[in-house]
């Protein structure tokens, strides 16, 4: 394959996701930071701390793969709080002209399951939550069918503002907002990322391949297995597609089960 980079230099996908996971790691830090002495590991760990300045990508990857470890705890509000502080009255990329509200994220900060969508629609940026309208109602429901509820789980998007007209979004916006969207799941820790929809899953994958693909089977995104699905948006246009949809978030059932993770298990 041909490549236009210079020698020596990374590819832009791998320089964007290396500075994402530099980001992960350092909102990872200043948590511990905060948290001062008195927030020690539970557990000692033999575990080593990779440093985050320059390092390959293979090594940044390792360093915050290993951060929730050595941190020995996941998911508590602060780490949330740190990126939502961070994120601020963002006005990183053009979208921030047409919001009303930005959509940060909704539940639980030690979800060990994550929702991931497009963007926000009207309803979202009224307000200021994600999946709030026709298709977060469905989408509400197919979480009780798991065995879970909305609170239990962490709802989010890839970007955190309305486009115009629903569009899709673009990829300055995209480069702009994931960077939060990686340091969110990093705070949270989710054991499962169900992500909802093409548009989603193709950002997310960096793949052009569709979700009638894609769907199915586990990926992997920054370290956490993601089962990719139709999107509640078109499993309302097509609800012939609600049976295979179904059957993916029955695989993160059965993954759900085999990791001991806590649902309701009466629904199968
Ligand atoms: N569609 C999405 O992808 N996200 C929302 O929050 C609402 C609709």
């Amino acid at each position: 394959m041909g490549s236009t980079q210079p020698r020596g230099e990374l590819p832009t996908h791998a320089r964007e996701e290396l500075r994402a996971l530099v980001s992960a790691l350092r909102t990872r830090l200043e948590v511990e930071a905060r948290r001062g002495p008195s927030g020690a590991p539970a557990r000692p760990t033999q575990r080593k701390v990779v440093a985050a300045a320059p390092t390959p990508l293979a090594e940044a990857e390792a360093a915050v793969a290993e951060a929730p470890s050595w941190a020995g705890r996941k998911g508590t509000p602060e780490g949330l709080r740190v990126v939502r502080e961070d994120l601020g009255e963002c006005t990183r990329c053009k979208l921030c002209t047409g919001r009303k509200n930005i959509v940060f994220g909704v539940g639980a900060p030690d979800a060990e399951i994550m929702f991931i969508g497009e963007a926000p629609g009207r309803d979202e940026d009224e307000q200021g939550e994600p999946f709030v309208g026709r298709a977060g109602h469905l989408l509400t429901k197919m979480i009780e069918a798991m065995g879970l509820s909305r609170e239990q789980v962490y709802i989010a998007n890839i970007i955190k503002c309305r486009p115009p007209e629903n569009r899709a979004p673009e990829p300055d916006e995209v480069a702009a907002c994931e960077p939060f969207l990686r340091r969110q799941i990093d705070a949270i820790s989710p054991r499962l990322i169900i992500g909802l929809g093409g548009v989603a899953v193709q950002t997310l994958l960096r793949t052009r391949t569709g979700i009638t693909a894609l769907r199915g089977r586990f990926h992997v995104y920054q370290g956490v297995k993601l089962m990719p699905t139709f999107h509640p948006a078109f499993l309302l246009r097509s609800p012939n597609m609600k049976k295979p949809a179904w059957e993916d978030l029955k695989q993160v059932m059965a993954e759900m089960d085999r990791l001991g993770l806590a649902r309701d298990r009466s629904k199968r």
